[in-house]
């Protein structure tokens, strides 16, 4: 059985995407051991709890500096004996101290097509706000192994999602979401933890 820890830093529609096809057996041997928030209070927690996955928050706002703040968090990581880490909706760059110690064990979901619309600065509404400024026809999204970098590491899957006429930011997230990152995360992860050659 894959221990699988997710991080998140808001609403949780990629947890709860994985959580369902967890349930409905569409991502077999892999069960969610802790949900971990770097803020608190935020909708991700709830579907934890209220599907009995423990929940942990370790809020920046809650420590003097950022090596007080990543050590609480790879202890929060640690602590759970992962043997995958899936970044979902997670904000913060990890440090390279907890990228080498799960080198090659830790996945995130990018809602564009790397290695377009990505890296400092692409996240959330920013990322459809700049697909549909520039033009683009298609979008869609990413699953890739987390390097040292930002959303810089080897792709593992993707998925195109057409950008519509009259399409707002708001439009397109939503699309990209149903279409492609919650149908890519829960693949991602039943592809690890079936031992799918990748
Ligand atoms: C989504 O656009 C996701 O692709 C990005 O963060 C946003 C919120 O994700 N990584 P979630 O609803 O918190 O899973």
């Amino acid at each position: 059985m894959l221990r699988v820890a997710v991080c998140v830093s808001g609403g949780g529609t990629n947890l709860q995407a994985l959580i369902d096809a967890i349930d409905k057996g569409e991502v077999r041997n892999a069960e969610i051991v802790r949900v971990i928030s770097n803020k608190a209070g935020v909708k991700a927690l709830d579907r934890a709890l209220s599907h009995g996955i423990q929940a942990v928050t370790v809020d920046r706002k809650a420590f003097p500096g950022d090596a007080e703040f990543f050590n609480a968090l790879q202890t929060a990581i640690d602590d759970a004996e992962p043997d995958l880490v899936v970044l979902a909706g997670f904000l913060t760059v990890l440090p390279s101290g907890i990228v080498q110690k799960y080198k090659n064990r830790i996945i995130n979901i990018h809602p564009s097509l790397i290695p377009s619309f990505c890296g400092k600065g692409y996240y959330g509404l920013k990322v459809h706000e700049a697909v549909l400024k520039r033009g683009v026809k298609v979008t869609g999204a990413t699953v890739h192994f987390v390097d040292e970098g930002c959303d810089s590491g080897p792709i593992l899957l993707q998925k195109a999602v057409e950008v519509k006429d009259g399409d707002t930011p708001q439009i397109l997230q939503k699309r990209v979401m149903e279409e492609a990152e919650w149908v890519l995360l829960p693949m991602a992860v039943d592809m690890i933890a079936n031992g799918v050659n990748i």
